[in-house]
């Protein structure tokens, strides 16, 4: 049984689709373990996408991430980390496979409706710098 972090990001929220995604989720074996709606700071957008702090998009991304709440989940499951990735459909939502969160809800490469942890050691990470132990059952 793995653990992934997803987030539904600010433009899913905005659109009201919050309950459909999450509908996408536990009818494809992804059991919802922890969830909270949370608006970050700059601070929590730039460290949680610290990785990308040398990319062109870094400062778009950011503003982004922080224009409105997000919804954060840790989705548990058999191989939970690539069923969430591939629920999920491609970054950049013209390239997302049919059917796909990404293909039905996102704008465009920068508002692309979801996050997921791309590996199991990132999930981790992920995890638990959005909650506690507690928070988690
Ligand atoms: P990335 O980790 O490559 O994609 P994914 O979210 O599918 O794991 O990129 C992280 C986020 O950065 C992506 O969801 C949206 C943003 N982004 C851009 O705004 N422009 C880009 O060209 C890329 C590659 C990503």
């Amino acid at each position: 049984m793995e653990q992934t972090l997803s987030i539904i990001k600010p433009d899913a929220v905005k659109k009201g689709v919050i309950g459909k995604i999450i509908d996408r989720f536990e009818s494809n074996g992804l059991r919802i373990a922890a969830m909270k709606k949370v608006q970050l700071s700059e601070q929590d957008a730039a460290e949680f996408y610290a990785v990308h702090k040398e990319r062109p998009f870094f400062g778009e991304l950011v503003e982004f991430m922080t224009s409105g709440p997000v919804v954060v989940m840790v989705l548990e499951g058999e191989n939970a980390v690539a069923k969430n990735r591939e629920l999920m459909g491609a970054t950049n939502p013209k390239e997302a496979a049919p059917g796909t969160i990404r293909a039905d809800f996102a704008e465009s490469i920068d508002a692309n409706a979801v996050h997921g942890s791309d590996s199991l050691e990132n999930a981790k990470i992920e995890i638990a710098f959005f909650f506690a132990k507690r928070e988690i059952v």
